[in-house]
């Protein structure tokens, strides 16, 4: 039998408190017009003193499941992306699967930072389709709040807290495996294509780590460098995406991309030939959420009505490692 995995679910969690640029700007080098114009920024959420990044991703968790009509123990795969879990070990995610109910099956975490979600979908997308598990929870969950240096105007303007889950299940394909007519109308997840390259590990990293130096360090990152190295290399994986499953630019319902800068987002969607209608864009009010973003755009496109079924929904993203790649999923 094959398999193939559906989406189910979508749901979302920001924490309460809003930070706006202008609030950055009372204690910063920086001006709410900068941030905006280079960024597309305008706030951020922020945890509270004690609000975890488990906390964000329970809460988001619970909302996929909610929009499921599933609970947790009929989940039986947990994989929750971040940089940012709350202890060294064990994992955020078996806190997680704790907290939702989630009595068997298995729970760990993926580290691919901002790329963390597609990583995270692509493990999950394996174990449906090889029949290792029924029904997965993939979250992105970050509170990078703790590795800002807040004095660094060049990092800490540009990142947010929040957390973005999805149910996945496995159902079985329509043909077999290459056997259907068009696979790429079938719904589920068509493909997932991913990257890294060690060789750029220096222009985005966290300055501490538990074998480093013992503490959680802060982030530190070349923008410049980073956002033509995202240019070039998101560009190249969406066209491997589109080129394995048949398909063009214009085939695509939407744009889900990864939220680090909207410049970024624009020249994504400008490559594609997609007006702006089809990109979903957040980092207006989210900022750049990490593994979080992706999913936490899916959960608003999905809950507003813009995302529906048979839709074809293309995610990117790019972050440290360096790491990249690409997801396309017929809703
Ligand atoms: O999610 C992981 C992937 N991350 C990304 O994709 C981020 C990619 N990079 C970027 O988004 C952009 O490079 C930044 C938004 C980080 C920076 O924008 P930029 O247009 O590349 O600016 P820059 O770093 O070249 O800096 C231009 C100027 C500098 O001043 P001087 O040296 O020209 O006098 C910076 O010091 O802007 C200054 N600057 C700021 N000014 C006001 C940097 N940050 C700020 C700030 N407010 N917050």
């Amino acid at each position: 039998m094959n398999f193939r995995s559906h989406v189910l679910g979508c749901g979302g969690y920001l924490p309460e408190r809003i930070v706006t640029n202008d609030e950055l700007a009372k204690t910063l080098d920086t001006t709410d017009a900068w941030i905006r114009q280079r960024t597309g920024i305008r706030q951020r959420h922020v945890a509270a003193d004690g609000e975890l990044t488990s906390d964000l991703a329970v809460r988001a968790a619970e909302r996929a499941l909610a929009a499921a009509g599933l609970n947790g123990w009929d989940i039986d795969l947990l994989v929750l992306a971040t940089a940012t879990p709350d202890n060294t070990f064990p994992a955020t995610a078996t806190k997680v699967q704790a907290r939702i109910g989630m009595t068997g099956g298995a729970a760990f975490d993926l580290q691919a930072v901002c790329s963390g979600f597609i990583y995270a979908l692509a493990v999950a997308d394996s174990f449906l389709r090889t029949g290792q598990a029924k029904r997965a929870l993939v979250i992105g969950a970050e509170t990078f709040s703790r590795i800002l240096d807040w004095s660094d105007r060049g990092t800490c303007v540009l990142f947010g807290d929040g957390a973005g889950a999805l149910v996945l299940e496995a159902r079985p394909t329509n043909g077999h495996a290459g056997n259907s007519a068009r696979p790429n109308m079938e719904r589920g997840v068509l493909s997932t294509h991913l990257h890294s390259d060690g060789s750029n590990y220096g222009l985005l990293y966290v300055d501490g780590g538990p074998s480093l130096n013992g503490r959680a360090g802060h982030l530190r990152m070349e923008g410049k460098e980073i956002f033509r190295l995202a240019v070039e290399r998101l560009a190249a994986v969406v066209d491997e995406a589109l080129a394995a499953n048949g398909l063009n630019g214009t085939d695509i319902d939407w744009l889900v991309p990864h939220q680090a800068n909207k410049r970024i987002i624009d020249a994504m969607g400008r490559r594609l030939g997609l007006p702006a209608a089809k990109v979903v864009v957040t980092i207006d009010r989210h900022a750049n959420t990490s593994a979080a973003s992706v999913p936490l755009a899916l959960a608003e496109a999905t809950a507003d009505g813009r995302i529906k079924p048979g839709h074809l929904v293309l995610m990117e993203a790019m972050g440290g490692g360096l790491t990249w790649g690409a997801g396309l999923v017929r809703w």
